[in-house]
């Protein structure tokens, strides 16, 4: 510890904290990391349980993507792990308990890929008004068919979006930028944008869209919540996409809706079960089907969206790193903080029992250390304590404080 001294910015030198990034994390994260000093490690693929195990001695920050699992068995024999980030959107390759459980923050990029879906969702709501897709098929085998007859502009269109969280939403400003009327439904109370109109009753939404699309979260409870009944709802000949999971629909009902002609097109990029590598084969129900769009799972795929991740998730981890932040960390208390500047900063992170932050308290007071800020943030799991203080401390303070019952990680920055 302290081996920059009180004239350095950091307790432990940036140099001696080891990175490794797996998954080939995009090279904006590797250099963000190597410009602020750190010891970084790149890793092209995914690693399994035992080489991950190996891989993380003496690691103190990891990113991975989706294809690494962090398991409670790699995270328990991780030694000097922090914190963790997903450079991706979901966390369910973490288990989020056990590194709970450790003190090691999570942290992933959730809205890195917003924009890529909600283009996404813009060009098929046009290409399917327009009748394209079928067109362009039909030219592939040389059929020239030229002609107006069901082929419409969007504006004017109602767009009923079910799920208006940050996709819904997004969604709702680029559509009305088109022209097109935007209602939608959302479970809960939403800031609602433009001239969007909020609907509470979901069949009186169907009633009205000219085109339905679904934004919704993954949770269990949405497992096919569009079925046979909602599409018996819909206006005939509306047109019906999905970019959000693929549970949440029901594919045979989909595909019934889509041969009987009651939707007159429809986009699915997610599936109930998607192939889990580009070797294995897709099938499905949909596949055949006329006017119906069908995409692997590619919404929020763009480079951009790469980027994107890449500097989000690690600024995210920097910001942990270099001032103890944990805005936006998905298992942490989220605390929001400025850069250390003429003080010293301790970050004590326990379980969420009672009596930690008086302890704390005694121990500042038993050393006269003169706190100039100081917060407590606590969620389920855990309590982080962060306290700035004035130059100059015993080291013995240091060693108390590590000591406090339910202590989980403790550091301090200079
Ligand atoms: N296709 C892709 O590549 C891709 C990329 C990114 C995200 N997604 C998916 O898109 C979906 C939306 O993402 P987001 O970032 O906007 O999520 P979000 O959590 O910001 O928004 C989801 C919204 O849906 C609402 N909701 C949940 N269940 C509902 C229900 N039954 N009825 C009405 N509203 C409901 C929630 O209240 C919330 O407002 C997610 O399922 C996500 O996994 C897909």
């Amino acid at each position: 510890m302290h081996t920059e001294g009180y004239q350095g910015r950091y307790s432990f030198p940036r140099s001696k904290l080891k990175v490794l990034l797996l998954e080939n994390i995009h090279p904006d994260a590797v250099r963000a990391f190597r410009e602020e000093g750190y010891d970084v490690t790149t890793v092209k693929g995914a690693l399994d349980e035992d080489d991950l195990i190996e891989a993380l001695q003496g690691v103190h920050i990891l990113g991975l993507r989706s294809k690494t699992n962090l398991t409670a068995k790699a995270v328990e024999a991780a030694d000097k792990l922090m914190a963790v980030a997903a450079f991706c959107i979901g966390t369910n390759q973490i288990d989020l308990k056990a590194c709970s459980q450790k003190g090691i923050a999570v942290f992933n990029a959730p809205y890195s890929n917003t924009r890529s879906v909600v283009e996404m969702v813009m060009g098929l709501t046009v290409i399917l008004t327009r009748n394209i897709y079928d067109k362009s098929v039909q030219m592939h085998t040389g059929k020239w068919d030229k002609s107006a007859t069901g082929a419409h502009e969007v504006r004017g269109k109602t767009l009923g979006i079910i799920g208006y969280g940050a996709i819904g939403s997004q969604l709702s400003i680029l559509s009305e930028a088109f022209g097109m009327r935007v209602i939608y439904f959302d479970l809960a109370e939403k800031l609602t944008l433009g001239n969007a109109k909020r609907y509470r009753s979901l069949d009186a939404l169907l009633a009205e869209a000219d085109v339905v699309s679904l934004h919704v979260d993954g949770r269990g409870e949405n497992k096919n919540i569009f079925g046979a009944a909602q599409f018996a709802r819909m206006k005939d000949g509306a047109l019906f996409i999905n970019l959000s999971r693929g549970h949440v629909v029901d594919i045979d009902a989909l595909a019934a809706a889509l041969k009987s002609g009651k939707i007159y097109g429809a986009a699915v990029d997610v599936f109930p079960e998607e192939p889990r590598t580009n070797d294995d084969p897709f099938e499905s129900p949909l596949m055949g089907l006329k006017n119906l769009i069908l995409t692997p799972h590619i919404g929020g795929s763009t480079e951009e969206a790469q980027e994107a991740i890449a500097e989000f998730a690690s600024e995210r981890l920097l910001n942990f790193l270099n001032r103890g932040d944990t805005t936006f960390s998905v298992n942490m208390p989220h605390v929001q903080l400025s850069e250390v500047e003429g003080r010293h900063r301790f970050l004590h992170l326990h379980k969420n029992v009672p009596g930690v932050l008086a302890a704390i308290n005694v121990i500042m007071a038993k050393y006269e250390l003169n706190v100039l800020a100081q917060h407590l943030k606590t969620n389920e799991a855990l309590g982080y304590v962060i306290v700035d203080v004035d130059r100059g401390y015993p080291k013995e303070a240091l060693e108390e404080l590590k000591a406090v019952n339910g202590t989980l990680k403790f550091r301090s920055l200079v």
